[in-house]
């Protein structure tokens, strides 16, 4: 008997903040996944440059790159026609709706976040804005009623509290506004920076997507690797080399490569020219696009601002369910 009752599609948002140069983890964490997602329409992706603001505090650096991330994935293929594609602050409901959930929001939860205490460990600054960072982010999951959100793992604990947050209104009202979404990953582990750290942006370990020639050579023989001499067997599942080679290479390039590092012989200099080469090739389509796109900033801002109209559209309608279950709709 077929199911009377048909499951509504999902619907796929994701954002990524303009906070630097977009890296490799952000494209193997993130925007791969959101690229094949747009496929099957529904999709709603945004630069998130209000939370850029917990780290960026120069007005130019920040529209510097949020103009270079919308190129970034233009240029990487998302197309507009078939995914909504926008600036956060150009869809103020979200800050509107952060109001409301703020309002049902559990102290306890917040104190519980894990990448606020990450951060402050690595000397970002305790405002505010950055330890009520997770329900801004909800605010963002919930005003597309998105059913499934594709992130990397470090974001996982934030779709959690997503949850909790709309749990907890929908509780407080006695309503069904909000829609629980669920998170989706791609490759499992987090891409390790130069460092073997998560590669983050605001650890300032990262191998940006379109950097080449020499500088990228620069950065890739700085992998962080041991200090196994050249003839010795070593282990490609504790090298950070390897995870990110691995990204990259087929199956079998990948057991080829696993099965130089466990017979010894090979120094790590050849594994960082595999990785440095398969950078550059992977990369080579989408540079040529980036440096089309650079000369055409009406374009790009064109792009945004369509998708921030149909992005607007849903969340308003969301919000103002919202409203109505709060009763500060007049
Ligand atoms: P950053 O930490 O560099 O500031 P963001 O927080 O803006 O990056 O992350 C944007 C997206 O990229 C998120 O979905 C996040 O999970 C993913 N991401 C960021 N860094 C990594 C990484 N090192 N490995 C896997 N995914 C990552
Ligand atoms: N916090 C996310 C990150 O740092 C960025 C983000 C903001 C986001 N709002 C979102 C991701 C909504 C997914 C859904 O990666």
């Amino acid at each position: 008997m077929p199911d009377p009752k048909p499951k509504r599609p999902e619907r796929y948002l994701s954002g990524i903040q303009p906070s630097g140069q977009l890296h490799l983890g952000n494209y193997f964490g993130a925007i791969v996944q959101h690229l094949a997602l747009q496929q099957a329409g529904n999709s709603f992706y945004f630069l998130a440059n209000y939370h850029a603001l917990t780290t960026v505090n120069d007005a130019e650096a920040l529209r510097g790159h949020t103009f270079e991330a919308a190129v970034t994935y233009l240029a990487l293929g998302l197309d507009p026609a078939r995914a909504v594609f926008f600036r956060q602050s150009d869809v103020p409901e979200v800050t509107e709706l952060m109001w409301l959930l703020l309002s049902v929001t559990p102290m306890g939860e917040l104190e519980r976040a894990v990448s606020y205490k990450d951060k402050i460990a690595k000397g970002i600054a305790p405002m505010a804005g950055l330890f009520t960072y997770p329900v801004l982010m909800a605010a963002d999951i919930l005003a597309y009623d998105s059913t499934c959100v594709p992130v990397g793992a470090d974001q996982i604990q934030h779709i959690e509290m997503t949850r909790e947050f709309a749990r907890a209104f929908n509780h407080t009202y006695r309503s069904e506004v909000f829609t629980l979404p669920t998170h989706r990953l791609s490759v499992g582990a987090t891409v390790p920076g130069l460092d073997g750290q998560k590669m983050s942006k605001s650890y300032g370990n990262t191998i940006p997507l379109f950097v080449t020639g020499k500088p990228l050579w620069k950065l890739v023989s700085n992998v962080k690797t041991d200090s196994t001499p050249v003839e010795a067997p070593k282990n490609p599942d504790t090298c950070n080399v390897f995870a990110l080679y691995a990204l990259f290479a087929n199956a079998t390039e990948k057991a080829e490569m696993a099965q130089r590092y466990t017979h010894g012989g090979m120094g790590y200099g050849e594994v960082k020219k595999a990785l440095y080469e398969k950078i550059e090739e992977h990369f080579a389509e989408a540079r040529v696009r980036r440096e089309q796109l650079l000369k055409d900033p009406a374009f790009v801002e064109d792009v945004l601002r369509e998708g921030a109209k149909k992005a607007r559209a849903v969340a308003r309608a969301v919000t103002d369910r919202a409203r109505v279950a709060c009763g500060v709709d007049r």
